[in-house]
């Protein structure tokens, strides 16, 4: 072998694993294994073609191209120097970052580890899914709707609100006038449901819940459509003393699109419109998608109807039979089996509120937008990638998030008052509604939802000064795990002590 030869196998020793691999790989070309091949070659570093002759015989086949040949000797350098400094895969220091297949191995083991789960529970407690008992959670009494009737009686606020702001357009309602209508309208909002649930016996605490929460969203809806006609109402009073164009009627995003323009928005359509917008934030001239996709909504109904059945198979297989069985140790405040229920609570209930995640913020959401060609389909963002709970509460509801901020946060912030109050006076609103929700439906009062709220501001200082990275987003992740079954047990289980202690007992029983 030549000097050059010497050169270029030592420049190649620098060479990437892969290559060796794949120049190795070629040896067995000629039919020879890479052991008998090694054996073919002489005594001392020389060049040989793949037929063991040396390099400088002249070539007697004439089909052995020079490309070959250099390849070939390529290959003989590399077997000589096999080695390179380098780091370990798993070492940090590699700078090695793809665990494509170990994701890969942690969902089989995911899916294997809850397939047992899945037998184990079949075997305990048969087949327990009856979506026709789904129905009874929504009504006791088959002669009494009272959410339905909610639900219709619910028109006459939007229709207050649209009244209202009419008015206040034409100069026949004051501004302060207004404001009193808007409150006392928003106020019975609140109370009027929450009362008629805490006192019809024949509301269901699931049909309570749901017409709780159309309630709270309405609320959020008319409180943002009362502020930006307020708005629209200053703006033009800046344009009449400047004689400028007003910002509240902005040019067309969309050639085919009239864009609506102060007092112009105040009518039956456009209320309406926002009322079912997946948005909690009016605007006047919402972005709109240019049209309905068929297959698309489609896809979303498919996805809605089936994870809705899921959500309930869920519930009914897995999560109540776990419920049922955690209430004797909570009772006896056995400690290490109530750890025990709740950590197998924790399994069911995450899968319940992941499916719940998806099937309403994607699904759902994405269905009534492409009917109505809502344009903005920023419902959510990468939440699940939070290293801070703060990163958490600012990704993964973006209709309350934007409304916390365009209608609470700023409001508060422009006033004066300090970040940190304002971000404790968004976090008590929010666990506010967060308790109505729960306790108002079934009927007592824990504060367990309004502790967990307000807990976030404490455990996103925690999470935020002592956890980083990874750590960060493992805390959040195992607040979300624990955290909700903790509070799901305390209401379960005061729910059961309250209404159903003897049937509880015979359960726990069995
Ligand atoms: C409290 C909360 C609103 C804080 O949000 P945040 O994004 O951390 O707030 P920040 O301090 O980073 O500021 C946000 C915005 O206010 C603006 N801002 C900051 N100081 C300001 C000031 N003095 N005046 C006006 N605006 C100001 C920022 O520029 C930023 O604007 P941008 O969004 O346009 O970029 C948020 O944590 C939240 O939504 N929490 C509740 C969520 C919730 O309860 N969800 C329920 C889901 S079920």
């Amino acid at each position: 072998m030549g000097d050059s030869d010497v050169a270029r196998a030592s420049t190649r020793r620098r060479r990437a694993t892969f290559a060796a691999v794949r120049s190795a790989s070629l040896l067995p070309a000629n039919g020879k294994s890479a052991a008998g091949y090694q054996s073919s070659l002489p005594a001392g570093i020389s060049s040989f073609n793949g037929h063991g002759k040396p390099d400088c015989a002249p070539e007697t086949v004439g089909s052995v191209s020079k490309s070959e040949k250099r390849k070939r000797r390529s290959d003989t350098g590399d077997r000589l120097s096999c080695h390179k400094t380098q780091e370990s895969l798993l070492s940090s220091a590699s700078g090695y970052n793809n665990y494509r297949g170990i994701l890969n191995w942690c969902v089989v083991m995911l899916v294997l580890s809850n397939a047992r789960l899945f037998l184990e529970n079949l075997l305990r407690y048969g087949v327990l899914v009856d979506p026709i008992k789904v129905i009874s959670l929504f009504v006791n009494d088959p002669y009494s709707w009272p959410a339905a009737c909610l639900l219709i009686v619910s028109n006459i606020f939007i229709v207050v609100a649209l009244y209202t702001e009419r008015q206040l357009s034409k100069g026949s309602f004051s501004e302060v006038l207004g404001f009193l209508v808007h409150c006392t309208n928003l106020t019975i909002m609140l109370t009027f449901p929450a009362a008629v649930v805490l006192l019809v016996p024949s509301m269901t605490p699931v049909g309570g819940a749901f017409i709780l929460g159309t309630y709270t969203i309405l609320f959020l809806k008319l409180y943002s459509y009362k502020d930006v006609n307020r708005w629209c109402r200053e703006l033009s009073t800046v344009k009449a003393k400047k004689l400028t164009r007003s910002l509240s009627c902005p040019s067309a995003q969309h050639p085919r699109e009239v864009n609506v323009c102060y007092p112009g928005n105040l009518t039956i359509k456009d209320m309406y419109y926002f009322v079912f917008a997946p948005t909690l934030c009016y605007e006047l001239n919402f972005p709109r998608s240019p049209e309905i996709r068929m297959s698309f909504l489609l896809w979303r109904l498919c996805e809605m109807m089936f994870f809705t059945q899921l959500l309930v198979g869920l519930t009914q297989q897995w999560m109540i039979p776990i419920i049922q069985s955690s209430m004797k140790p909570l009772e006896d405040m056995d400690l290490s089996r109530m750890t025990e229920r709740l950590l197998r609570l924790a399994v069911p209930n995450h899968l319940l509120w992941l499916v719940f995640f998806y099937c309403f913020f994607h699904s759902s959401m994405n269905f009534s937008a492409e009917l109505l060609r809502f344009g903005d389909r920023q419902f959510y963002k990468d939440w699940w990638n939070s290293e801070t709970v703060t990163y958490f509460w600012q990704n993964w509801n973006i209709p309350v998030h934007k409304w916390c901020l365009r209608h609470f946060y700023k409001p508060l912030l422009r006033k004066g008052f300090s970040k940190i109050v304002s971000q404790s006076a968004v976090f008590f609103l929010s666990a506010f509604f967060h308790e109505y929700l729960v306790s108002v439906p079934l009927r007592m009062f824990r504060l367990w939802a309004f502790m967990g709220m307000m807990a976030q501001l404490p455990l996103a200082w925690i999470v935020s000064t002592f956890l980083h990275g990874n750590y960060g987003n493992a805390a959040v992740w195992i607040s979300l795990i624990i955290g909700q079954p903790f509070a799901v047990l305390m209401y379960v289980h005061d729910y059961y002590v309250l209404n159903y202690r003897q049937e509880t007992d015979t359960h726990t029983q069995i």
